[in-house]
């Protein structure tokens, strides 16, 4: 008898493990998807904004091991003077080699070095974490919750960047220019969507969203 409810305990305390490690995958897909589409979403709007711009090179901190004779095509770039890999997409400083840019206009989410996955995946992560929370207390999926989500994904990213220096970026959400509190809104949209697209209310036990009243696209 003793042996039997251990085992049955082993058995609850195992199948609960299993259970929240499943959770924490889904949720890491969950984030994964929404910083994919983020990132892509933002590569479209910027390329639709500035249809001339062919390329958007960012110093990154993330030691990345380039064969060195793969970078080949000496180029001024609007970070200086630079010589740019074969692939097109990464460039080192031409006077500084352990300058490396990377061209994150032309990049897919996966293939961002760390430091610039880091703030798609940090937004996702709020916008995924707060559409989740909703869904599982079953609040109303209205124009009111989309905002208030949006000012929490916008207070979240001014916790992470309290050292940048664009300081019209550091104020309310309320006294953010539409454009930029549309790239909020769009995580939290993104997220809305996908969570219903790749059916994660399967995932997580839950209901699909059902968005109430009128929604500004
Ligand atoms: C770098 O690339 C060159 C030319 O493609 C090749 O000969 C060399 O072996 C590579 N070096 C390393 C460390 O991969
Ligand atoms: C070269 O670049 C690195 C990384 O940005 C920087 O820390 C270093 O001071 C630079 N060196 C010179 C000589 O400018
Ligand atoms: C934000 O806007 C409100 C009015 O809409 C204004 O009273 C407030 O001073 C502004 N705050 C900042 C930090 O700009």
């Amino acid at each position: 008898m003793h042996l039997i409810i251990t085992l049955m305990h082993v058995l609850l305390v195992f199948g609960n493990d299993v259970e929240s490690i499943s959770l924490k995958n889904h949720f890491q897909f969950f984030i994964k998807t929404v910083a994919t589409v983020y990132h892509s979403n933002w590569r479209q709007n910027f390329l639709a904004k500035n249809p001339f711009v062919k390329n958007r090179f960012k110093l990154t901190n993330t030691v990345t091991h380039y064969n060195s004779s793969d970078f080949q095509y000496p180029m001024i770039l609007t970070v200086g003077s630079c010589l740019v890999h074969r692939n097109l997409k990464v460039a080192r400083a031409r006077y500084n080699l352990s300058q490396i840019y990377v061209d994150i206009l032309n990049m897919n989410y996966d293939e961002l070095p760390s430091d610039w996955a880091y703030e798609n995946r940090a937004t996702a992560h709020v916008a995924c974490k707060h559409i989740l929370r909703g869904v599982r207390r079953k609040v109303l999926f209205d124009e009111n919750f989309i905002q208030e989500t949006s000012e929490i994904v916008h207070i979240e990213w001014m916790k992470r960047n309290v050292h940048r220096s664009q300081q019209e970026l550091m104020v309310p959400y309320v006294n953010l220019t539409d454009v930029e509190k549309d790239k909020d809104r769009q995580a939290v949209m993104i997220a809305c969507r996908l969570y219903n697209d790749h059916y994660l209310y399967y995932r997580f036990n839950t209901t699909p969203i059902h968005f109430s009243g009128h929604i500004f696209e």
